[in-house]
Parts: C-alpha cells; structure tokens; sequence
C-alpha cells in the first residue's frame, strides 16, 4: 500500500519539480523563504506530514526540553567557548586568543531543526558578533578534520536551513584559512591547521588518520556548489584520488597515511576511531550529488533514482570496501550470535595482505549498521524508482540484501552491548567470551567490580548508535526502533543528566551509581591526538539531534533530500555545477 502511495506522489512530486524548475531559476537563493521572517518558520522547518512517519509529540518534547538544559547550562558558564566543562562550571577554548565557535556553530541547526526561536536569536546574535576566524595559532592549530565537520560543516548546514548569508560569508573566510592545509606534496592534508596565519601544521612525521583526510569531502564540495569556487571541490576530491590509487587488494583502508607520499602506513583496518568515516563519506558523496533534479528548498524526492546519480566512481569504492568488509571483518559471537565488526591488525613482513583479527569493536562502529542500511536502499536499490519502507527484499541486488542484513543485525548486535547496569553502552566491547563469565560472549576490558574504571568502559555520550537507530526507523517505519532509542535516551537522562544543568560522561557503564567525568580534560590527559576525535563540545548536542529525529516528523529532515554530514550537519543533495575530475 505504501508503496502505491509513494509511486503516486512521486509522479504528483517530479510534476511540481518540473513546474518549478522550469518557472524558478533552480540555484536562486533569493527565492528561498528567510528565518529572519520568523512568522515564517513553522512552515519551513515543521511542515504538515506528508509521508507515513509522523511524530511523537510528547518524546520528541522530552528531548527537546533536554537540548534546551544541555544548552541552557552551556550558555549560563560558557558562552562563547569552544569547549564546556559542566562539572567544573567553565568554558575553554582552544586557542588562547580566542575560540572559533565550536559549541555554538555546531548547535545552532539542531535550534532550526527544534523550532528553538529564542536560543537561536541569541546563537546567531553571537556569530555575527563575536565569531573571528583570525585566531592566533602560536600556542594552539586547529585540527583540520574538527574544523571541518564541526564548523564549517555547521556553518553551511546553518546557512541551508535559514537561507542567511551570513553564515555563508563565515564559511568561506573559514574555508580559505584551511586551504592551505591541502599543500602537501600528495594532495593529503596535514592534520591541523594555523587559522590566523592560514598555513598547514604537520604532526611530527606528517601522518594523517585516513578518517581525517577523507571526512572533508561533503563540506568542501557542498561550499564549492554554494560559491562555484572550484578550489574547494578540487582540493577535497584529490584526496579521494590518492586514497583510491593506495587501496590494498582487499579494498579496506589502513587507518594511517602518509601525508607526503600519499600511501598508507603500516596500521590497523578497522571502522572504528580513525578509520569509520571513511566509508561513511564513500557512500555520502555518492548520495551528495544524487539527483539531476533537486532544489534544496524542494526536500520531498521520493525515489533515489540510480541513473541520477552522476558520481559512480564514489560507487564502485563504497560497493568494493562493503564487498572487503563482509569478506574480512563481519563476524558473529558463539553463543548468542550477535553480529559485530572485527578489526585486522597487519602482522608485519607483507604486512600488506597478511592480517590478524582482533574481536574488538569501538562503540563508533555502530554508524556502520544505519549507513549498511541506507547504502542498501539506494546503491543497492535493484532498479529505478521506488523502494519500500520496510524495502521489500526483491526490491534490492544481492549486494543491497546483504548489506540491510548485516545492518540490521549489526544494530541488534550494539543494542546489546546497551545491557549494562546503566543501559548505556561501553566505549569499546570484546566480542569474545568473557574470561570471567564464559557464558557472557562480549566484556569491557579492564572493568572490574571494584577496580578502576577502564577506558573502555566509558560513555562519552557518542551519537553512533541512536544515528543508526533514526536510519533504520526512517527506511522500516519499525516502531522498535523507537523503542530503542527511547531506551537510550531514558539511560542518558538517569546517568549522564547533572542536577545543576548540562549532562556529563559516564566513567563506568556497568557501576550504579555512577561516576561523572568533567568531560574535555580526561580527554586532553589522554594524550593522543586521536583520542580528541568526535568528542562533543555540547556534549550529546549530536546525540540529542539524532533522538529528536527519531520522534520528529520526517518531513522535518527528509533523508532523501539531504545526507548529513559526520557530525549530523544536513547538507542538501544537489547536481553539481562544477564538473568532477575524479570518474571512472
Ligand atoms: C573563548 O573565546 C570566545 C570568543 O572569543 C569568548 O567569547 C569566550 O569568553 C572565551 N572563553 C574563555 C574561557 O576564555
């Protein structure tokens, strides 16, 4: 039945698209609604349902009111600053001259989203203001990837969902203080930048996580198409070139690279920290440039329509790692058969093609189950035109069968590792069993009762399982899904809600009660670099996002008129103006 309904408004959707492209130029901003007519937004950003998937209400209230404590605390202690210790009461920044807006950039579109008129004024009041570019980056450089996903990605998804330029104008000053960071002998960024003096900093042996130097891509091109400055789709693409010529024979990508040779370096596979991304934006660049017919300001398409989609090297990459992951990584425990994804590490000499697997999964690997998913409706879509909510799984190609499979089995598979005394869910698990309880087929590392909380056994808030679970409730209408994250979001409000505003990290997920961490601090103790990648500066300011779309109407974002970036900023689907140089 649903199916028929989709055709139907299809056909009525692609005559409304064609009466529009034809009487409005279909790139003209200046047709757009403006946020600034703020009688005006109700009907931009919540507009009456027009598909099966309404909202609830009253949950997606709940969460509302809860981005609004997060944010209220966050706005009393530390406005401004690009960090927030809710704890301690303070804000940091990462520079000493001053922050870049951080926190506040990256929440003002899941305001937009929420219908939050007033924190939004105050928000955007504050970018015109206070938000500078030009920060002194003789103490401190600004992570390129950070940057990107965060603020320019933030800026751009600001600037689509109000239509005002002025986030555009910001984006650009801060896209052409990065671009700099693209000047290394291969074409792969260096790992930080210096805004103020708009030059690349290498790390000590110019190495890049592959995460890093390949979670650029929807930013740039999405502000190339804004601005029809080439410049910011070149630089980005390159990587992906360089990427695609280094691939091992088992088309997975090792987690570090060489900045200068453009080659991969002796290190793990795994689509967890440092590598995840990656295969998240194969798929999305894919999607980015989907359709030959969208206008950003008309989100209804109902069909991904394979022969619009004009980028099919993006294709073949993302079709080859799914194909290289099933092959190499996706396994099942012994006793309850959950579904997780394995990590290879190379065992030296060939370390090429000689692996060893570890049975180890980062809770960021829970994306992968909502993006196998969404790959399965669209690149793995069997023919032109409509896919079922649930899909129907002749509706799909073999590949598009078993990559819904694995995802929603993986998803089942991190939902489990939510049963622990605080249901929420450990920064890292071991898919083995337990040495302790051998009848237990998964364990946290180094958490023992009574021990000393292990860094594994923390939960820092992440979005990767509640992002998969607003997917999978998108593309089945499945109402466990719901469930699920409700779950989630209850644990979070008993565990990680602090009683004087604003939510914290939780040391031990599987100790009641709880112990709190002041967030930013542990993870600068850590050391690493790496360790500073995809934390919340809000912290749940993503996570919260991605519950409210769970409840919210789907017309309020629908997934086939944008994709979001890695830090669940939406960018719209376009056709490129700009002819692409990486092809096939
Ligand atoms: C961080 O920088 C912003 C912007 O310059 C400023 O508003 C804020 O007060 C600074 N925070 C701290 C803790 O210095």
């Amino acid at each position: 039945m649903r199916r028929r309904t989709l055709q139907y408004l299809g056909l009525l959707f692609v005559a409304v698209v064609a009466i529009h492209l034809y009487f409005f130029s279909p790139s003209s901003e200046s047709d757009s609604p403006h946020l600034s007519d703020w009688d005006n937004i109700d009907e931009i950003l919540a507009p009456e349902p027009q598909r099966g998937l309404s909202a609830d209400p009253h949950r997606r209230d709940a969460i509302v009111a809860s981005f609004q404590y997060a944010w209220s605390a966050y706005e009393r202690d530390a406005m401004g600053s690009d960090e927030y210790h809710p704890i301690s009461h303070r804000g940091t920044n990462l520079s000493h001259s001053g922050g870049i807006g951080y926190t506040v950039v990256d929440a003002i579109d899941t305001m937009l989203l929420m219908g939050l008129h007033q924190e939004y004024s105050r928000a955007s009041d504050w970018v015109r203001n206070s938000l500078s570019f030009d920060r002194d980056g003789r103490n401190k450089v600004f992570n390129t990837f950070e940057t990107t996903i965060r603020v320019l990605g933030g800026l751009l998804s600001a600037h689509h969902l109000s239509s005002d330029d002025m986030y555009l104008r910001h984006a650009v000053d801060l896209a052409d203080r990065m671009l700099p960071a693209f000047d290394t002998p291969s074409g792969i960024p260096f790992t930080s930048i210096d805004l103020a003096a708009r030059a690349g900093i290498p790390d000590a042996a110019n190495h890049i996580s592959t995460a890093e130097a390949t979670t650029l891509q929807l930013e740039f091109r999405d502000l190339a198409q804004l601005t029809k400055n080439s410049d910011y789709w070149y630089k980005a693409e390159k990587v992906m070139s360089v990427v695609n010529d280094a691939l091992l024979p088992n088309h997975l990508a090792p987690i570090s690279m060489d900045a200068n040779g453009g080659s991969f370096l002796q290190s793990d596979i795994r689509l967890g920290s440092r590598g995840d991304s990656y295969y998240e934006y194969l798929l999305k660049q894919y999607l980015q440039t989907a359709s030959s017919i969208l206008n950003h300001q008309l989100i209804l398409i109902p069909h991904m329509c394979s022969q619009d989609q004009t980028e099919r090297v993006y294709l073949k990459m993302y079709e080859d790692a799914m194909q290289g992951i099933h092959d190499n990584l996706v396994q099942k425990t012994a006793t309850k058969k959950l579904t997780y994804i394995a990590e290879l590490q190379p065992r030296g000499g060939e370390w090429r093609t000689n692996w060893l697997l570890h049975h180890k999964q980062d809770h960021l690997v829970c994306f992968l189950a909502g993006s196998l998913m969404l790959g399965a409706t669209t690149t793995g879509a069997r023919v032109r035109g409509t896919v079922s909510v649930p899909p129907r799984m002749e509706e799909l190609t073999k590949a598009g069968q078993r990559d819904w499979k694995t995802g929603v089995e993986l998803l089942e598979g991190c939902m489990a590792t939510h049963q622990t005394a605080t249901g929420l869910s450990p920064e890292i698990v071991q898919f083995q069993p337990s040495p302790d309880q051998p009848e237990r087929d998964w364990y946290i590392k180094g958490s023992k009762p009574g021990g000393p909380a292990s860094y594994d056994a923390r939960y820092m808030l992440r979005p990767e399982t509640v992002e998969s679970l607003f997917l999978a409730w998108r593309l089945t209408g499945d109402k466990r899904y719901r469930d699920y994250a409700w779950g989630i979001f209850e644990s979070i409000e008993k565990h990680c809600r602090l009683p004087d505003g604003g939510y914290a990290t939780v040391l031990d997920v599987d100790t009641v009660p709880v112990r709190h961490d002041d967030k930013q601090e542990t993870f600068f103790l850590v050391g690493s670099a790496f360790s500073l990648l995809h934390v919340m500066h809000i912290p749940t300011s993503e996570t919260l996002k991605y519950l409210f779309l769970v409840f919210a109407d789907e017309a309020v974002l629908p997934l086939d008129g944008y994709v979001l970036n890695t830090e669940a900023h939406p960018l719209p689907i376009f056709r490129p103006s700009i002819q692409p140089l990486f092809t096939l």
